[in-house]
């Protein structure tokens, strides 16, 4: 199969990054990628919320924000795919420019704000789909008087149309958004969450595992106010996680642009925090390593700092989608190197 994307590169490269990534989804919507199952590795394959992912390794919120290439991206090999972060009512994000490449660090710093197509039409699509595990990432919009209110409707409309549903509470680009991970406020989203969802689940329906998504710019009070949070209120997970507003180390010309960094300069950050918590956890909740993936070796140190699942974004930019089957058959070669039979019984080793 050829790969368009590696002889598409080096003229993708040239646009403004938000034109590309366009492209990129256009590309996808119409079928030019090189296509592969998930399952090619028996034991990739991890049980997570009573579910069977075919390999740990899958994209992270942000590429299809409004749901119209996740079949496309779990043929490319996405053992999962998240779609959103999508908002009760439509909104443009914030002016372009608000996306840039920063090549000589591998990473990424984006300000988009939330820009999606609203809850309406992501559900739309999501109704008609077939096989593979899809999460639903949801947030509130800019202008939200009641942000509770706003979760409460992401929730309500997606959670009996995704494999698990995400609630956004770290994206640096909407004010006061961080704020509700603050120990009483993420207590009282995440316990009301919970209470609805005991009363929209029918009887006899397993309930859709609700999964936070933290920032990787925590104090170690704050962590231990999450995990406390955590365990009280009974969530099934959390991605760990989102961009940072750090910029320590970054040598490219568009490192003081605002916004959150994602990619290589996040690894270290993103998986000590991960560590933390799955120590501050005991190992009870299953927990998703975001931040910084770009080969096996990564992806397997995220798992054995704690991480029952992966996530990348920024590689998918540098690498194309031939980086996800690269990353499987790694692991697999790492994971037979240290003599462990599947990738759950790595999970937690370093912790
Ligand atoms: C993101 N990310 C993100 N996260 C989220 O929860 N909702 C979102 O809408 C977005 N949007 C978004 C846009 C762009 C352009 C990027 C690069 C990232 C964050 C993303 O899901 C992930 O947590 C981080 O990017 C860290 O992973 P990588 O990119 O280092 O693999």
């Amino acid at each position: 199969m050829i790969d368009w994307y590696r002889m598409a590169w080096p003229g993708l490269r040239l646009l403004p990054p938000e034109r590309a990534h366009g492209l990129a989804v256009a590309a996808l919507g119409v079928g030019l990628v090189p296509e592969s199952p998930a399952d090619r590795h028996p034991c990739l394959e991890i049980r997570v919320w009573d579910r069977a992912f075919p390999n740990p390794v899958g994209l992270a919120a942000g590429f299809d924000k409004d749901a119209r290439v996740f079949a496309a991206l779990l043929r490319i090999g996405f053992g999962f795919v998240e779609v959103g972060t999508v908002t009760p009512k439509p909104q443009a994000g914030n002016p372009k420019p608000r996306m840039f490449r920063l090549e000589q660090d591998q990473a990424l710093i984006n300000r988009l704000g939330f820009n999606n197509g609203g809850l309406v039409a992501a559900v739309n699509r999501l109704s008609s789909r077939g096989r593979g595990i899809v999460g639903a990432n949801i947030g509130m919009n800019r202008d939200a008087d009641n942000p509770i209110d706003d979760y409460l409707r992401g929730f309500k409309a997606t959670f009996d149309r995704a494999d698990y549903v995400v609630v956004n509470v770290s994206s640096p680009n909407t004010p006061g958004l961080r704020d509700l991970q603050g120990r009483d406020a993420l207590m009282e989203l995440l316990t009301t969450l919970i209470e609805v969802r005991a009363q929209i689940t029918p009887a006899g329906f397993r309930h859709t595992p609700l999964v936070v998504k933290i920032a990787p710019d925590l104090d170690d009070a704050a962590k231990g106010d999450i995990a406390a949070v955590a365990l009280a209120a009974g969530i099934d997970g959390m991605i760990i996680g989102n961009t940072t507003l750090s910029r320590d180390g970054l040598t490219s010309d568009d490192r003081d642009e605002a916004g959150g960094l994602s990619g290589r300069p996040l690894f270290a950050r993103s998986t000590a925090l991960l560590r933390d918590m799955y120590r501050l956890t005991d190992g009870r909740v299953p927990l998703i390593g975001t931040g910084g993936v770009a080969s096996g070796a990564e992806a397997y140190a995220k798992i054995r700092a704690g991480a029952s699942l992966v996530q990348l974004y920024t590689a998918l930019v540098y690498h194309g989608p031939g980086l996800v089957n690269r990353i499987n058959d790694e692991l697999v070669a790492l994971l037979k190197a240290d003599g462990i039979a599947t990738v759950a019984d790595a999970v937690g080793l370093d912790a």
